[in-house]
């Protein structure tokens, strides 16, 4: 997609990128790469199979193979290998919760004029509902599974003991965090139904007996700490930045003197607030879905940690393509505690040794 759009043959071609991913969820909903699953199909066979024509399968399978989905010889069609597993329902790998998720979120985009008028979101009540709530978690763990690790290898916890991962839901960043950190613990935050879920994929890893569960609202129960890190990630979209204000508060209180409090997020990086683009583009899901979440640029979200108590704030980098989103983390330290607090306590301590 080539932006921004200066001429007509770019206006068409962006509007006409809505075709493959169609493509894509049509093969979805007809379970198609479930069907063909290990096997190598020849295209009658597979039409007859799945009760559809052949005339739309072939046209359908080869654009398919086209994207890199399919594997094409002749009329003969098998699964690529990721098509194999994280597509196909039959397999250990598949990721049905997050393909599902991106499945309704494709329906739900066709009705953004609806949020636009409201400024309200599609549906009030979902989230609080403990089975939508479940389902979504799965496809948090479905969409982060690999990305997890990748940013755990590259962020510095150094001299990090506990760690609480706030709105940590599956709690797949925590268990990244613990495996690369043997010397760390870790408490996972957020509701009783996302941490039912955190439970059962901890209970699969050696480093989910250092996982602890911290069951509440942080938007209006105070956090108990203290804990060394605090993670944030991908929760600040979907609030307000007075809202935010509020959970950046309560974080500064839950952590201890020289604590860091590590934001990952969809920042926007310009003054205008337009790019990069997929951020902007995911305002939009937060329209559709939230009462009040956007996307923030990295200036204001620093503002908003200044006002709130943190000491430094910093960009952390993460290598170009190894990241959840581009330049998606900020690092806020709370100050260590001043020197002559310390002197002053060690004195008391000392004195007091001695009188005893
Ligand atoms: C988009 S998910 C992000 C999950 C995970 N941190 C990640 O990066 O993949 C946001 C999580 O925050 C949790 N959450 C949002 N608001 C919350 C609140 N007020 N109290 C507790 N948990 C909350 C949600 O239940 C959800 O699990």
């Amino acid at each position: 997609m080539k932006l921004p759009i200066r001429t007509f043959e770019e206006f068409r071609d962006v509007l006409s990128a809505y075709r493959l991913p169609r493509v894509i969820l049509t093969a979805l909903a007809l379970d198609l790469f479930t069907v063909i699953g290990k096997k190598v199909w020849r295209l009658q066979d597979l039409a007859r199979e799945m009760k559809v024509s052949e005339r739309g399968l072939s046209i359908l399978c080869r654009n398919l193979a086209m994207a890199g989905l399919l594997h094409k010889k002749g009329d003969v069609y098998s699964n690529s290998r990721l098509s194999a597993t994280a597509l196909n329902a039959d397999d250990p790998a598949y990721r049905g919760n997050y393909l599902q998720l991106i499945t309704n979120h494709a329906n739900d985009w066709l009705r953004l004029a609806d949020s636009v008028r409201s400024g309200e979101p599609l549906e009030k009540d979902e989230l609080e509902d403990p089975d939508y709530r479940r389902r979504f978690t799965w496809a948090m763990h479905h969409r982060t599974l690999e990305t997890a690790p990748v940013i755990a290898a590259q962020l510095s916890l150094k001299g990090a003991k506990t760690l609480l991962d706030l709105g940590g839901g599956p709690g797949t960043y925590a268990m990244a965090f613990l495996a690369k950190h043997p010397g760390l613990r870790a408490t996972v935050c957020d509701r009783p139904a996302a941490l039912e879920v955190a439970k059962e994929i901890a209970a699969t890893h050696k480093a989910g007996a250092r996982l602890s569960y911290l069951p509440l609202d942080f938007l209006s129960d105070n956090i108990p700490g203290p804990f060394d890190v605090i993670w944030y990630s991908n929760v600040l979209h979907i609030y307000s930045p007075e809202q935010n204000l509020g959970v950046f508060r309560r974080a500064r209180a839950a952590l201890s003197d020289g604590g860091r409090f590590i934001i990952q997020d969809a920042f926007l990086h310009d003054r205008e607030g337009l790019y990069p683009e997929e951020a902007s583009l995911f305002a939009v899901s937060m329209l559709l879905f939230t009462d009040s979440g956007n996307t923030y640029s990295v200036a204001d979200t620093t503002a908003w940690l200044k006002q709130t108590g943190f000491a430094t704030v910093k960009s952390v980098k993460m290598t170009k393509g190894r990241e959840d989103w581009e330049g998606g983390i900020l690092e806020a330290a709370v100050p260590p505690r001043p020197p002559k607090m310390r002197d002053r306590r060690r004195r008391s301590a000392r004195s007091w040794r001695s009188r005893s």
